[in-house]
């Protein structure tokens, strides 16, 4: 607990919460038609609107639903079909169906009446830490932190907090900040604030720091790290493949191989592999493995390495080496199903994956 009050002091930055109350009330949104009131059916209605959606979309669907359901037991006498309808389009349906049960909960729970903790209000269908802060905090004064994808960024930028921030380490740092900035007073235009300044001055990308009263004193800012902070989702590392494609070549002719239905160009036709096991990329392929591969094919004139190339899939990167292998003789395909020999010419209409048509023009146009 001592540990805790000690790391609470030390971020605890009074003069951040009176700078961006100073400047939400110069210079922050104050015409939104979800302010100037106290009404928390009206405040938790723009707040549940406005997760993850923009004022402007937001803002008519607030005006149709509040002139269809002026008041809570309104909106929870309604029927779900209704309120489903009024919402439509919005997106994020799960927030409608939790809004019409929170409705109901609030008359049967509360009598109609939003609580003013935000614990209690947290319990409540739909409504998360930052969005019971924000009710609380607009509709009764409270003195409770918030934390939506604006403010994170705003915290990430201007107290330089590294790692990203929906890894829950980060995230509760950030949560340590926010609770740490809280203003004694004016919670209302600070949380406002906090709004304010990550919707128009400190948004994702080109952020406009020349008008952000934290320019001065701003992490990111002062080390023009804006577009490294917040820091973006690690990617996963992809693993690597890697495998050998036979060209196998016969009087304009290409030796093809159907792949298995499943997996990836499942069913297309492709070039045969040597080995479908993983090798390392360096190793190198030996004619006595080319010839033993190709003996019910043909009789091998000649082969020759051609340039390796790479190509993403969404689960791994394959790294394919290519041997153009020239037959001097080819046998018959008795017996061998799967496989076919097709003209070099007719390769441009043919279905093959992207990167083996690629190959195989190049060959043809040699
Ligand atoms: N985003 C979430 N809550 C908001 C509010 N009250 N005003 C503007 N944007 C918001």
């Amino acid at each position: 607990m001592k540990r805790l009050l000690e790391q609470e002091t030390a971020i605890t930055d009074l003069s951040f919460s009176a700078e961006l109350v100073a400047w939400q009330k110069k210079h922050g949104r104050h015409q939104l038609p979800w302010q100037n009131t106290r009404d928390p059916y009206r405040i938790w209605l723009s707040e549940i609107m406005l997760q993850q959606t923009q004022v402007s979309a937001v803002i008519p669907y607030y005006e149709r639903f509040l002139s269809s359901y002026a008041s809570v037991k309104e909106l929870a006498d309604a029927s779900a079909e209704d309120v489903m309808a009024h919402w439509s389009g919005l997106g994020y349906y799960s927030r409608a169906r939790n809004l019409h049960s929170c409705a109901q909960q609030v008359m049967n729970l509360y009598d109609g009446v939003f609580p003013s903790d935000p614990s209690l209000l947290l319990q409540l269908p739909g409504i998360g830490r930052s969005t019971a802060a924000a009710i609380a905090a607009f509709a009764y004064g409270a003195r409770a932190a918030i934390l939506d994808g604006n403010v994170k960024r705003v915290f990430c930028r201007v107290f330089g907090v590294e790692g990203f921030p929906g890894e829950k380490k980060v995230e509760n740092l950030l949560w340590q900040r926010a609770e740490a900035n809280l203003p004694a007073k004016d919670i209302e235009a600070y949380t406002q604030g906090l709004m304010d300044l990550g919707a128009t001055l400190c948004t994702r990308s080109r952020p406009n720091c020349q008008q952000c009263p934290f320019h001065a004193r701003c992490v990111a800012a002062l080390t023009e790290r804006t577009a490294e902070l917040p820091a973006r989702k690690p990617k996963k590392a992809v693993p690597e493949k890697s495998t050998v494609m036979l060209v196998v070549l016969h009087e304009g002719h290409v030796l093809m191989e159907a792949r298995p239905n499943h997996g990836i160009w499942g069913g297309l036709l492709s070039l045969p592999e040597l080995s479908r096991m993983p090798l390392s990329v360096s190793e190198r392929v030996s004619q006595h493995s080319i010839e033993s591969a190709l003996a019910e094919f043909g009789e091998v004139s000649a082969f020759d390495e051609l340039p390796a190339f790479s190509h993403g899939f969404t689960h791994y990167k394959l790294h394919v080496q290519p041997v153009r292998v020239d037959l001097l003789r080819r046998f018959q395909l008795a017996g061998q199903s799967g496989y076919q020999w097709i003209p070099l010419r007719g390769i441009a209409s043919a279905a093959l994956p992207a990167p083996v048509k690629k190959l195989l023009l190049a060959i043809d146009a040699a």
